[in-house]
């Protein structure tokens, strides 16, 4: 192999070779490491359009601003995070998003999407190739850059709800395990899929003009949950507070065929946090 490969890059040494042998080697393609390319897509192109949500803090002269990106959806796929890693891949790798698991477990691609909350990996690029989609960060939060908002008091409202188990009975002599029985864990439906996105609290009027004091759905439903389930007791709800305790303040919570999961806020579930 590699006294072929120099007849082939040395015309002394071809020289010497009979012509026959010579054009062969010649004509004989050099060996590639590389996989060869794929085959050109055979969908038509479909460009759409993608304006986008840009701000940089170290660039603060620079207002925030939506900037356009064109992204052929014939090589693209069906999601609108397919299309956001390709822009960045692509076209301009200073955007700035978070994702993760790429599918709806970790809650981290949250943002608003045409004017719905929704995570960008679970939802499907729209259709209507002519229009362009909007993508900017979840509303009435801090933006830390472009798509990434500050969650630091989401997550603190969660922690206020100190969501974790809490008994009043002593704990069984030996560290005995406490069984949920089938009944209280059926309670839990609809309620224990929370990924803490924040799409929910972040559409929610209330949660925009009291965001100090209100806990939000996602919070609350946190609350609710833990005291369904197989403690005895419900510290949880008093840990919410006064802010919280008018059920009209939870059904403002605005509803959207993007909350992941289905989840349950209705107002008969969080209600329960008021108890
Ligand atoms: S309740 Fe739903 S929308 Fe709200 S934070 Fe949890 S997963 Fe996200
Ligand atoms: S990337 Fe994890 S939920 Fe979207």
């Amino acid at each position: 192999m590699a006294a072929a490969a120099l007849l082939r890059r040395s015309p002394a040494a071809r020289a010497l070779l009979s012509p026959a042998l010579s054009s062969r080697l010649v004509a004989s393609k050099p060996h590639s490491s590389s996989p060869a390319p794929p085959p050109p897509s055979s969908k038509p192109a479909s460009t759409k359009t993608f304006s986008i949500y840009r701000w940089d803090p170290d660039s603060p002269s620079t207002k925030p601003h939506l900037k356009d990106y064109k992204v052929d959806l014939s090589d693209c796929g069906p999601m609108v995070l397919d299309a956001l890693l390709k822009i960045k891949n692509e076209q301009d790798p200073s955007l700035t998003f978070r994702r993760s698991c790429r599918e709806g477990i970790c809650g981290s691609c949250a943002m608003n999407i045409d004017g719905d909350n929704g995570l960008a990996c679970l939802t499907k690029i729209s259709s209507e190739a002519a229009g362009a989609s909007t993508i900017s960060p979840l509303p009435h939060m801090f933006v830390v850059k472009d798509l990434v908002v500050d969650m630091t008091n989401f997550y603190n409202q969660y922690k206020s709800v100190e969501p974790w188990l809490k008994r009043k009975d002593p704990p069984a002599a030996g560290g005995k395990e406490i069984y949920q029985s089938k009944a209280d864990r059926a309670k839990l439906d609809g309620m224990y899929e929370c990924i803490l996105c924040a799409c929910c609290s972040t559409s929610c009027p209330s949660y925009w003009w009291n965001p100090e004091e209100y806990l939000g759905p996602a919070a609350l439903l946190h609350a609710n949950r833990l005291g369904d389930a197989n403690e005895t007791e419900t510290q949880h709800a008093s840990a919410v507070g006064d802010a919280n305790e008018t059920k009209t303040q939870h059904v403002h919570a605005r509803p959207s065929s993007r909350i992941p999961w289905g989840l349950s806020l209705r107002e008969e579930k969080l209600a329960g946090s008021q108890t």
